[in-house]
């Protein structure tokens, strides 16, 4: 039972343990900067981090693991996905790739397959995607609706969200669905309105797609003043696909997070720097995807911008729910330190979803692990598209086991 989250278990002998809290700090209440120790063991207690330092300083526990020299990592915390969806778009991606450029259009196709399934069906992909991110590491994750777009088809996604995750967003603006193609004007009004009210209760997010063939600024400025009003807090789409009003509408409505930022001007940077909180969420894997420019971390990081790494998980734009990927992603085309990829893809994703429980292992964190076959975070990059995730903790509970060990 050495595994159980009842009973505290000392994971020791670890190569570097990744902490994002400060080295002496006794407890900590939420992500610091970017922080490892070597030769480090932690304690799990109770579902929580109990004790973390030198392995030889450690104390006993009812458990022991010994990580045989491996590095340790808070589990990533991917605050961008969109994984209540049915059917696939293989042939899109695959047209994409032989010369056709991405638009917001494709989403129509994964709208209509979705209202067509079941709630069963969601349910399965839903669960087997949940697992697919568990598995390699991702210990929190949001989900968001948004490929039902009437009022049943949004509330059922946004239920079947909240079955698997406490990060839920309500997104009705996601695009204006073919049956108001003639009054978009009437579409914001339902997602305002009636759509809201359904989903608001089983939510904590809403985020709007402002973009050209999506919605304008004050559509976007309406939808998140609404979702306000009903109770929940605001996250954005903006400057994916080309520049716009997105981020400065994210900054006016305080936004917790600006997701994509791939086309921003200086005004933009300027005022993503200045919000006091705004995070600049980055989705590498899209760019990957969709074979288009990189998003400047540099330029961002540089101005002071607290920067998150998430997957963007979702049949369209990108369909990998690796965050390791995107590490390796931000690393190689982006010119983050492996420092600050990793950072970004664990304490970044938590200041994006308002956590200061997840993506650090200061004492009184939640105990959420992942402890890589390799010996050090850089490893995620070093070694792109290998699967190095060698177990995951989650609250405290082992719940992977990956090559390296055999199952219990
Ligand atoms: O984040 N930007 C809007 N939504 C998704 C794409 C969804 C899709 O293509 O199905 C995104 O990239
Ligand atoms: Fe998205």
């Amino acid at each position: 039972m050495w595994h159980d989250a009842r009973v505290s278990v000392l994971i020791t002998n670890i190569g570097e343990l990744v902490t994002n809290a400060p080295r002496d700090a006794v407890s900590v209440a939420s992500p610091g900067s970017f922080a490892a120790i070597a030769d480090a063991a932690v304690v799990l207690d109770a579902g929580l981090v109990a004790w973390v330092g030198p392995a030889a300083d450690a104390p006993a526990a009812d458990g022991r693991v010994d990580a045989g020299g491996r590095a340790v990592l808070p589990g990533f915390v991917d605050s961008h996905t969109h994984l209540v969806f049915a059917g696939e778009r293989g042939a899109e991606f695959a047209a994409r790739m032989a010369g056709l450029a991405y638009s917001a259009g494709g989403i129509a196709s994964t709208v209509a397959a979705t209202r067509m399934a079941s709630g069963e069906a969601l349910r399965a992909n839903l669960a087997r995607l949940a697992a697919e991110l568990l598995r390699q590491g991702t210990t929190t994750f949001e989900c968001k609706s948004g490929y039902g777009l009437t009022v049943p088809d949004e509330a059922r996604s946004v239920a079947l969200a909240a079955e698997v995750t406490a990060e839920v967003t309500y997104l009705g603006a996601h695009v204006v669905p073919p049956e108001f193609a003639g009054d978009p004007g009437g579409y914001v009004d339902l997602v305002c309105g009636d759509m809201l009210a359904a989903c608001a209760p089983a939510a904590k997010w809403v985020d709007v797609f402002c973009e050209r063939g999506a919605f304008d600024a004050d559509e976007a400025r309406a939808v998140l003043a609404a979702g306000e009003a009903a109770g929940l807090q605001p996250r954005i789409h903006a400057n994916q696909l080309g520049p716009g009003p997105g981020v400065q509408v994210a900054v006016e409505a305080a936004a917790a997070s600006a997701d994509h930022c791939t086309f921003l001007s200086d005004a933009d940077v300027d005022a993503l720097a200045s919000s006091g909180g705004t995070v600049a969420t980055l989705l590498p894997g899209v760019e990957f995807s969709t074979r288009s420019p990189y998003p400047d971390a540099r330029r961002l990081l540089a101005a002071g911008v607290t920067v998150a790494l998430a997957s963007d998980c979702n049949p369209g734009s990108c369909f990998t729910s690796s965050m390791p990927l995107c590490v390796a992603l931000a690393v190689r085309e982006m010119r983050m330190t492996t420092a600050e990829a990793v950072w970004a893809a664990t304490a970044g994703g938590a200041r994006a979803l308002r956590r200061t429980n997840v993506g650090h292992l200061g004492v009184g964190a939640r105990a959420d692990l992942v402890m890589l076959d390799a010996p050090s975070h850089s490893y995620l990059a070093y070694r792109p598209g290998v699967p190095l995730v060698a177990g995951v903790w989650r609250a405290g509970e082992r719940v992977v086991w990956g090559y390296a060990y055999p199952a219990k």
